[in-house]
């Protein structure tokens, strides 16, 4: 059971870098399946479900060769099978993007019910309504899905929600179907528009990712290229939201401000001072916080991935502010810990009200998911003493070198590994 052991007070100062997207990545590593030739993606952030995708291609029978710290060149020439490991599968929520991978290439997939963080129904109706709509048929057995088609054949599909998730699948599970497929009422994440750009540049034809309407133009052959993964919005973000917590100044490197304008238009009136350059930004805090409300929605709204996060700043802000949860059912679960170092909020289904209070006190506190750890270490990186944050494993599945990060940056952060059973991720 390791642990972050984080003090409280230091104003973060200096640079940081951010790594290339978690949720990007996650997508392109499964689409590599569908690729006739060699990989080489650049720009991969070091991260447990990053790591854990490349573990489940390389024993598929992909070739997967490390370049250098954030270069992988993945040969999937050499996959063998449509069947998924289920062991690794089971714990990501992103490996049923190899159900539209394998589904593209070989007609056929079969794959554990993926896990991920725990904030409700997380169905994957809508992806499999995707695949019935280009032919395929499927069964839930034991715990698997298996996906058949004879042939893919493109068609038109309306999302009942905006999901990222179906977005990505179908456009795996289309991008080698024969004719047009239409996606609407698609997810215009950023992550969404990378996958459709690493698809381009092996060969597709993917129009209008980005916006809320997708057009595939079926191709036979992709051929393999070199992409560079775009940097990742939440890590940035959470950043962000930490210079702010500690009053602090810092120029956050390599993010394309335009992905960061939610975030942003929240900080501003907030009182944080925000200086956008062309692939940096600047945040920097002098003065008190003021309390604002929050709602969450798929993208360009407010990032549900930076619902924790904002939550704390607001925590501290002067007045009473409100969250509305627009995306997932139960995605407050970190409050309770939160209440642990003196926060006020009380939650009512999808919304939280939060009343800000002068400072956060230092508790021993748990990470109850990804962005809630991330939540706990900005709580912590501004609380009076010193705050113990277990079941971090949660924490490194999505942000790259942290403690290292924060620590460049001034923060009083380490990482305590304890002997005993390491918990198994389920995500
Ligand atoms: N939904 C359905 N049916 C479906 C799919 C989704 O009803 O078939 C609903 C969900 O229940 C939810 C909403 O649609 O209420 C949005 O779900 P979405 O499919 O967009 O989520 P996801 O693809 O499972 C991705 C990110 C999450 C992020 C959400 C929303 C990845 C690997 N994960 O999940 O990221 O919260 O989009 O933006 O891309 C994280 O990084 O911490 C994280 C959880």
């Amino acid at each position: 059971m390791d642990k972050f052991v984080i003090t409280g007070g230091n104003r973060l100062s200096g640079e940081v870098t951010i790594s290339g997207a978690k949720n990007a990545a996650v997508a392109i590593l499964p689409a590599v399946i569908l690729s006739d030739g060699v990989c080489r993606i650049e720009n991969i952030p070091n991260i447990t479900d990053v790591n854990t995708m490349a573990h489940i291609l390389q024993d598929m029978g992909a070739g997967v060769r490390s370049i250098n710290s954030s270069t992988l060149e993945i040969d999937p020439r050499t996959v063998r099978t449509h069947v998924a490991p289920y062991e690794l599968v089971r714990q990501m929520r992103a490996s049923s993007y190899l159900l539209g991978a394998l589904l593209g290439r070989y007609h056929h997939a079969v794959v554990g019910m993926p896990g991920g963080c725990n904030f409700g129904v997380r169905p994957i109706d809508q992806h499999l309504k995707g695949f019935m709509a280009l032919g395929a048929s499927y069964s839930l057995d034991g715990g698997m899905v298996d996906v058949v088609a004879d042939d893919l054949v493109g068609s038109h599909i309306y999302l009942d929600v905006v999901t990222v998730g179906a977005t990505i699948n179908i456009i795996l599970a289309a991008v080698k179907a024969k004719g047009l497929t239409v996606i609407e009422n698609a997810a215009r994440e950023p992550h969404v528009v990378d996958l459709a750009n690493f698809l381009n540049s092996m060969g597709a034809d993917i129009r209008g990712a980005g916006t809320d309407v997708i057009k595939i133009h079926g191709v036979d052959y992709l051929r393999g290229t070199t992409y560079s993964i775009i940097p990742d919005q939440i890590e940035a973000g959470t950043y962000m939201v930490a210079a702010a917590a500690t009053c602090g100044d810092v120029l956050i490197k390599n993010v394309i401000p335009k992905h960061l304008e939610s975030i942003t238009a929240k900080l501003e009136e907030m009182g944080v001072q925000i200086e956008e350059f062309d692939e940096a930004i600047r945040v920097t805090r002098t003065g008190a916080l003021n309390k604002c409300n929050v709602k969450t929605m798929p993208h360009p709204g407010f990032p549900t991935d930076m619902q924790p996060q904002i939550a704390v700043l607001l925590s501290i802000a002067k007045g009473t502010s409100i969250i509305t949860e627009g995306v997932w059912d139960n995605r407050f679960r970190y409050v309770e810990e939160l209440r642990r170092m003196g926060a006020q909020i009380s939650v009512d289904s999808r919304l939280a009200v939060v009343e800000g209070v002068d400072h956060l006190v230092a508790a021993p506190v748990k990470a109850v998911d990804l962005r809630a750890g991330a939540a706990m270490v900005i709580a912590a990186l501004c609380a009076q003493g010193t705050t113990q944050i277990e079941d971090i494993q949660y924490i490194e599945r999505g942000y790259d070198a942290i403690v290292e990060k924060l620590r460049s940056l001034g923060a009083d952060i380490c990482r305590i590994e304890t002997p005993g059973p390491t918990a198994v991720m389920v995500g």
